[in-house]
């Protein structure tokens, strides 16, 4: 069993005693007058709270001290239990644990106390107190009592775990200090995909320990998907029988796996039975963690269809696929009724074992062919007088929100539910970026923000070449930690639908359980804090540096996780008054020195150590990296520093960038910094659908030479050059001369990524203080591409003057 795990098995044993003898319910009546105005960087409680004062002095826990809680409810009693067993289980002593009686008034103890005034409190919020004599611990919820122990839990040394010589007794030091803390968002979740791979419910009860941990308080456990049904469902056996396996192709990569062949013995999989469920939903309650059960319809469900061909448009016959299944054609048929009948019966079952409000109905990347073709589907659209195979979703969609609100619960869907039209109740949560969560907040719908940028989880974490196989992508812990859940475009009524944001951890890339953690865990933590924590608390520096004693904790649990990225960030400010460029390097390891050179060459473990902002002149080559024990730790980051006319100028910009392409904001074309071949290296600015279109003041008027723009294209990625770039000067702002264009002779269709330089070389002695840049977005992606008709990105890194 993994460790963790066992907390909730434990047998320290309730000490319950007879209520009559302490009287009536005890109130305290604690009073909360200081002002929370000093911090304390002594302190490493991730999520940070709200507010926190740091006193002096100790409370020391010993064999002697007491666990008491307010009488006569059952959810005080169950989390001090939980607190009680985790001390025993990390080697501390054992508390006596009783309720709290008259007499205990200056008892040496750790107590559970309502408060007089429970208006104070937020649902989920506590205060914890501690002082010398007494750690109190007030809240009006269960949630908050579990939430105030778990900062508890981490006012411990973080070494807590470490082993004593036989026979001797632990005791633990806790600050002085007084917390008053709640979480700025009701969602804060983790999802979990166990189809592509299977876990079993141990792991599951582990994940949810992390989880709940940190102050997270929902599970979304993906239990169905093409690779594999996992949750039984009495009234349908072959859904498990036949649906929770597959032929074992674990040694191929995912993308590279044959189907089963005729009569190859199906043997990779698993599900959880009910009692499985119950079992771990149980567990989950416990620790204030509500699981929503996923059922994915109508498609990523070919595993269904292969126990059941008749709920297909086409009867099959088909296989559970042991990995990539691309494009999906084969999806529930939308004009059965039976199909229907079968998803409600199951979510009858799941219900039954749910107590979840919200139930997930995936909806998402549904292909329509299969629905264009068959005769029930165009039927039902006839007879439903629907547009088109959208709205047949959207059909299938409301129809399962219907039966579902019937039976008293809510629906949530990945945002594709959105299309053709949304359910009228339902929730959507945005993945596809954060349009899903704007367009269904603006439409009076909440919404979980997930998007792929900074939510996915199966990213890779730090540089592919040194890092296991990841499905894609870059998200730091820094990026996600620098994640706002609320999208700026929103009202403040709108924004009151963004429930709360959540982690995804997608499998297909991910075989084991110790690879889930090394995933999942650092970047959670990073995503617990901005779900939890006030929006102003947010801090990169302080949260980096907390990390590292969680890091401990995690050691002292045998957790995998990752430390994150060994990659220096480089970045640039001007200093206007010594008309100089101002380099700095950061990276994700606040401990280990960064070395560097500024010539080209390589840097060795000799090189010059970074200590601080460096002023460039001239044209530079920088090369850095972080070296531990004299090793360079990942490939270094490399970059001409260009020095130009227009190095540090303000910009001004007539048509935006993209939000998901910022680079480093409105200072990032004349940065001196360029991009590479990745679109993703935080370099390079990006216009989607619109042109690129500003103004660059130099400040005073000056001869110009030439203007150059670099534009990145990467089809594959929907990123194409301009169609035309057109450059032009003004000596006020107002009237510009020398409009020149400049065309694009590539052709779209160059399948490799590549840079290209659009240059416009002016006459001698043309002088100029404005430099405008309108770079013109081909608009929509051509009939030929698979983004035909959809709007087309263009990528700037740096506009050059010379
Ligand atoms: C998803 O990532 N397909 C929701
Ligand atoms: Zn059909």
């Amino acid at each position: 069993m993994p460790y963790i795990t066992s907390l909730a098995t434990g047998a320290a044993g309730y000490k319950s005693f007879a209520l009559k003898q302490f009287g009536l319910l005890l109130i305290f009546a604690l009073s909360f007058a200081q002002i929370f105005a000093q911090e304390t960087n002594t302190i490493n409680i991730v999520p940070i709270p709200a507010e926190m004062k740091l006193k002096t002095g100790q409370f020391i826990i010993t064999p002697q001290t007491l666990m008491l809680v307010s009488p006569q409810d059952k959810n005080l009693k169950q989390v001090a239990q939980f607190f009680a067993d985790h001390l025993r289980i990390m080697g501390g002593p054992e508390l006596q644990l009783r309720e709290y009686a008259e007499t205990d008034k200056k008892a040496l103890a750790v107590i559970l106390a309502f408060p007089k005034d429970k208006t104070k409190f937020k649902p989920e919020g506590y205060e914890l107190k501690v002082t010398p004599g007494q750690v109190i611990v007030q809240a009006v919820t269960g949630a908050g009592f579990f939430y105030g122990i778990q900062s508890l839990i981490q006012l411990l040394p973080a070494d807590y775990c470490t082993p004593l010589k036989t026979g001797k007794v632990r005791t633990w030091a806790v600050p002085c200090l007084e917390i008053k803390d709640h979480p700025r968002f009701p969602y804060r979740g983790m999802h979990l995909d166990v189809s592509r791979h299977f876990f079993p419910k141990e792991f599951v009860m582990r994940y949810i320990d992390l989880i709940a941990l940190y102050k997270m308080n929902t599970f979304h456990w993906h239990l169905t998907d093409d690779n594999g049904w996992r949750i039984e469902i009495k009234k349908y056996p072959k859904l498990t029988e036949i649906g929770a396996w597959r032929v074992d192709r674990e040694n191929l990569p995912w993308g590279e796996r044959p189907a089963q062949k005729p009569g190859e013995p199906a043997t990779y999989g698993g599900f959880y039975t009910q009692d499985d469920i119950r079992e771990v939903v149980a567990y989950a309650a416990q620790r204030y963690v509500t699981i929503i059960p996923e059922i994915e319809m109508p498609a990523h469900s070919v595993e269904v269809l292969t126990a059941y061909p008749q709920f297909s448009c086409t009867g099959g016959p088909f296989t559970v696929p042991p990995g990539s299944y691309w494009p999906n054609t084969d999806i529930l048929c939308a004009g059965n009724d039976s199909v229907f009948t079968f998803l409600q019966d199951v979510m009858t079952e799941v219900m039954g074992l749910f107590p979840s409000v919200y139930l997930h109905v995936g909806g998402d990347e549904a292909d329509k062919t299969n629905w264009k073709k068959c005769p029930k589907c165009q039927a039902r659209i006839k007879a439903e007088g629907l547009k088109d195979e959208k709205e047949l979703q959207s059909y299938f969609i409301k129809r399962m929100e219907k039966f579902i609100v019937s039976k008293g619960r809510k629906m949530i869907g990945w945002d594709e539910i959105l299309e053709g039209g949304l359910a009228p109740e339902a929730t959507v949560m945005s993945w596809r970026g954060v349009e899903g969560g704007i367009a269904a907040a603006r439409q009076g719908h909440d919404a979980i923000m997930t998007p792929g940028s900074h939510c996915y989880f199966d990213y890779y974490q730090a540089n592919p070449d040194s890092e296991p196989k990841a499905i894609g992508g870059l998200t730091t812990l820094k990026k996600v930690y620098s994640y706002e859940p609320v999208p700026g475009e929103l009202s403040a009524k709108e924004a009151e639908h963004i429930l709360g944001a959540q982690g995804n951890v997608w499998t297909e890339f991910i075989p084991s359980t110790a690879q889930v953690e090394y995933m999942a865990v650092s970047r959670m933590i990073a995503l617990a804090e901005v779900v939890w924590s006030p929006k102003q608390k947010r801090d990169w520096k302080s949260f980096r540096l907390r990390m590292n004693s969680q890091f401990k904790r995690l050691d002292c649990m045998k957790v995998n996780y990752c430390k994150g990225s060994y990659r220096v960030g480089i970045s640039t400010s001007y200093d206007p008054k010594g008309n100089q460029m101002m380099v700095s390097f950061d990276s994700e390891q606040p401990d280990v020195p960064i070395l560097y050179t500024l010539d080209g060459n390589d840097p060795t473990n000799k090189s010059k150590v970074y200590a601080g902002p460096i002023s460039i002149v001239d044209n530079a080559y920088i090369k850095a990296g972080l070296y531990v024990d004299g090793n360079l730790k990942e490939k270094f980051t490399e970059m001409p520093l260009i020095s130009h006319l227009a190095i540090g100028k303000p910009v001004k910009y007539i048509g935006n960038y993209s939000y998901r392409y910022p680079a480093s904001g409105i200072g990032a074309l004349t940065d001196g910094l360029r991009g590479s071949i990745n679109h993703r290296d935080g370099m390079w600015q990006g216009f989607l659908g619109n042109d690129l279109e500003v103004v660059i003041d130099l400040g005073k008027e000056m001869p110009i030479n030439s203007v150059q723009t670099n534009f990145l294209q990467n089809q594959k990625s929907w990123i194409f050059l301009p169609s035309l770039v057109e450059y032009s000067l003004s000596p006020d702002g107002k009237k510009f001369h020398s409009i020149n264009e400049v065309l694009n002779t590539v052709s779209p269709k160059e399948t490799n990524a590549f840079i290209e330089p659009f240059t416009f070389q002016f006459n001698q002695g043309t002088t100029a203080r404005y430099v405008k840049v309108k770079a013109k977005n081909p608009g929509k992606c051509p009939p030929w591409h698979e983004g035909a008709g959809e709007d087309c990105w263009i990528f700037a890194d740096e506009i050059v003057v010379y």
